[in-house]
């Protein structure tokens, strides 16, 4: 077993956090899939073997062009294909016509919803709540595995710190540890505790690694990571994760410091196979092995083959290089027969653990699309409701008192599509609720007075036609909620932005409705952070939406009017201009940290100044060093107060605990959830610890006036952290905790580690 840490200078029971490491590994096969496993490796010709390292993405599912591959045993999975009555005579045929009646696994990008479309994953991380994810991927498993699908390409766990990149939509957001609290949570939703069982599927975690730092923003494009970023920023998701028991890993389509990830023997081999003992396989992501060629790091397709192959890729997702190369590759004694064989092993053991050899069939009387029930909207809605982060309400202008005149207005006021957002494949607008038809209910019942005048007829918008209309509409009414933001395809895949703001004509029209004196609420959905300073000035509020999915229009009335109050926080920072990307909150404190005192913004330095280099800090002539909205912000309509924080001991030695507690009291007036968190510092250390790291969080619900006592636990894996070799270190020295509702929280004091 490698142990994840290395020999201390100061003895330390390493052991035993190692162990601790093993047992708490989720382990999704047993003795029978290993064993089915190797008795079918035994029977299979070298042309069935590579047959099961092969994806393809069928045009004609059903047709005798792949029913024959299947038949020949020279496919082992597809993906995309969702109709059951297509699946059923797939794996039937994989089944019964088949020499060995491998089934097929089938995959699908189930990122955060199957039919029933939740927030998106940014959104879903805004809800700081695991129990959600774990909720809401249980249910895309349902919905997914009862039409045949028994494999999900999600979670998608790449931390990024980078609005420009339009993937951040899918992302985590910017912190290793959220990140890794939500992993674990999307693998139990995805799988549960039995693989098998028929509502479960297995997920794919992606993309291996460090695609979130696509330099400059742009998808697709190089990624330089030094090993000490990797290791303690990029890799802690997708560790907690495989800990977790996933049982698939995807390939990442960049190149990490020059090697491309679907070649890249350090990530596949050395990290996911030796350290953590991954016990599942390997896909590419789509054409990734003939991309190596494109990187200029494999002269042809053979080469790529051979590459990707050495590296520990075990499946190909649809491009023809190891269908085409491999067997010559292992003829010519290039590559080794067992390394095929571990292939092959890898995948059967988890189709295997699938239960597909039993069961590969869709839910009798299964049809697509599956019927979005009450039940699931009831998921949706609650994670859409939770996914809403309060950043601005001057003057309480929410929530909307009953009675009060509304003018709703805005491009995704009534778009049922678009609020779904990015990899909602299999979400429909019919079945989508906007947050016009939501609040035309609210009309309907009485409480409050509705009238909608789009005023632009798409996110992108240019026209003033409908301008007239809405500021019409503002007049006669008590307050505007203005929905806006970016349709969903400009984010996600390959949609990156080198000016992250509102498209369109949408500022031109917040001017011109902020003219009528009306308060303006502004809801924002969008698959990324978008640089609003040019609004800011002229809404009393902000209410950060994301992509909703199909619940958005019920859960935002919800919110809006208060009969939910907000409870999301920031998983990113939300930067003021494009020249401060990145920018995030686990910053280094450098040599020369920003001094206020010192700064003289760009248009007061005098004329003709001359150069001096002495006293100068870290900061810019023309912006603040200030993000606009912080990591872990996040209002409610209640206010909360943090108390009489206590540390179990003022000393801990070496792999003891510390406990740190807090008084949290409900300030306000109506009840609120609050998400409590902990952060730490380490004050000296060999390698440079960032300024705050999110150690712990806690979501609280409390009634007006109530207290309750909060303890976080920090533990030897609080305290340590990893060195560029990956293992972690632990050393002695001061720790300072700073406890609040958001990654500004105030100190609250400091503790020695012996
Ligand atoms: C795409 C994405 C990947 C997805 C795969 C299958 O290119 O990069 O996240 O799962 O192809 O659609």
């Amino acid at each position: 077993m490698h142990s994840i840490f290395r020999p201390l200078p100061r003895l330390f029971p390493l052991a035993l956090l190692a162990l601790a490491q093993v047992l708490t590994a989720a382990p999704f096969l047993d003795s029978s899939d290993i064993a089915r496993a190797d008795e079918l490796l035994e029977q299979m010709t070298q042309e069935e073997k590579i047959g099961q390292l092969i994806q393809l993405s069928p045009w004609e599912p059903t047709g005798e062009e792949f029913l024959g591959l299947v038949r020949a045993g020279q496919v082992g999975s597809f993906l995309n294909v969702i109709e059951p009555e297509a699946v059923r005579l797939i794996q039937k045929t994989a089944l019964k016509e088949s020499r060995l009646g491998i089934p097929l696994i089938i995959g699908r990008d189930i990122i955060h919803g199957f039919r029933t479309i939740q927030p998106i994953p940014l959104g879903l991380a805004a809800t700081w709540n695991p129990a959600v994810i774990e909720e809401g991927s249980a249910l895309a498993a349902r919905e997914a595995r009862s039409v045949g699908v028994n494999w999900t390409f999600a979670p998608m766990l790449d931390v990024t710190r980078d609005p420009r990149w339009g993937r951040i939509a899918e992302s985590v957001g910017e912190d290793p540890f959220l990140g890794a609290a939500l992993a674990r949570a999307y693998v139990r939703g995805f799988q549960g505790t039995d693989l098998s069982a028929p509502d479960r599927i297995a997920a794919c975690v992606k993309h291996f690694a460090g695609y979130g730092f696509s330099q400059a923003g742009k998808d697709y494009n190089t990624t330089w990571i030094p090993d000490q970023q990797l290791w303690e920023t990029v890799l802690p998701p997708f560790k907690a994760a495989i800990d977790a028991g996933a049982a698939t890993v995807m390939t990442a389509f960049n190149d990490l410091n020059g090697i491309p990830c679907s070649g890249n023997a350090f990530l596949f081999r050395e990290v996911l196979r030796e350290r953590w003992e991954f016990e599942g396989f390997v896909v590419s992501d789509w054409g990734s092995i003939d991309q190596m060629m494109s990187h200029g790091n494999a002269a042809d397709m053979r080469e790529a083959a051979r590459l990707a192959a050495l590296a520990g890729v075990d499946m190909e997702m649809a491009s023809p290089a190891y269908r085409d190369h491999l067997a010559a590759l292992v003829e010519e004694g290039v590559l080794g027969q067992e390394m095929i064989d571990e292939k092959v092993r890898n995948i059967l053991q988890v189709k295997s653990a699938l239960g597909l050899f039993e069961n590969p069939y869709p839910a009798e009387g299964a049809s697509y699309p599956p019927a979005v029930t009450d039940e699931a909207r009831a998921i949706a809605r609650r994670a859409a409701e939770e996914s809403f982060v309060l950043l601005k309400n001057e003057e309480s202008v929410l929530p909307l008192a009953e009675g009060r005149k509304i003018a709703l207005i805005g491009p995704l006021a009534d778009q049922p599509y678009e609020q779904l957002g990015t990899w909602s494949f299999d979400g429909a607008a019919e079945d989508s609720i906007s947050v016009r038809a939501a609040f035309a209910e609210l009309a309907a019942a009485g409480n409050h007075e509705v009238r909608f005048a789009a005023g632009l007829g798409h996110s992108r918008d240019r026209s003033s036609e409908g301008f007239a209309e809405a500021i019409a509409a503002a007049e006669a009414a008590d307050v505007v909620v203005f929905v806006g933001g970016e349709e969903a395809i400009l984010s996600g895949e390959a949609h990156s932005r080198a000016h992250p703001t509102l498209p369109g004509a949408q500022e031109t029209l917040l001017h011109a409705l902020a003219r009528t004196g009306k308060p303006i609420v502004l809801v924002i959905m969008a698959g990324r952070p978008l640089i609003l300073e040019n609004v800011l000035g002229d809404i009393d509020a902000l209410l950060y939406a994301w992509h909703p999915g199909t619940m958005a229009g019920p859960a935002l009335a919800n919110v809006l009017t208060g009969a939910v109050a907000p409870s999301g926080k920031l998983p990113v920072t939300f930067p003021r201009a494009v020249g401060q990307i990145p920018i995030f909150y686990s910053h280094r404190n450098t040599g020369r940290p920003f001094n206020p005192d010192s700064w003289v913004p760009m248009d007061e330095i005098p004329i003709g100044a001359r150069q001096t280099s002495l006293g100068n800090e870290s900061h810019y002539l023309d912006e603040s060093v200030e993000p606009r909205f912080h990591f872990g912000e996040g209002l409610s309509y209640t206010t909360f107060r943090y108390t009489d924080a206590r540390f179990s001991s003022a000393e801990v030695a070496v792999g003891e605990t510390v406990e740190v507690s807090v008084a949290l009291t409900n300030t306000g007036d109506v009840a609120g959830t609050e998400v409590a968190q902990l952060y730490l510092r380490d004050l000296a250390a060999s390698i440079t610890r960032p300024v705050r790291e999110l150690k712990g969080f806690q979501k609280i619900t409390l009634a007006p006036g109530e207290t309750r006592t909060l303890t976080f636990v920090l533990g030897p894996e609080a305290l340590a952290f990893p060195g560029p070799d990956g293992y972690a270190r632990l050393e002695a020295g001061t720790f300072e905790v700073f406890v609040g509702g958001d990654s500004r929280a105030p100190s609250v004091g400091t503790f020695e580690l012996r």
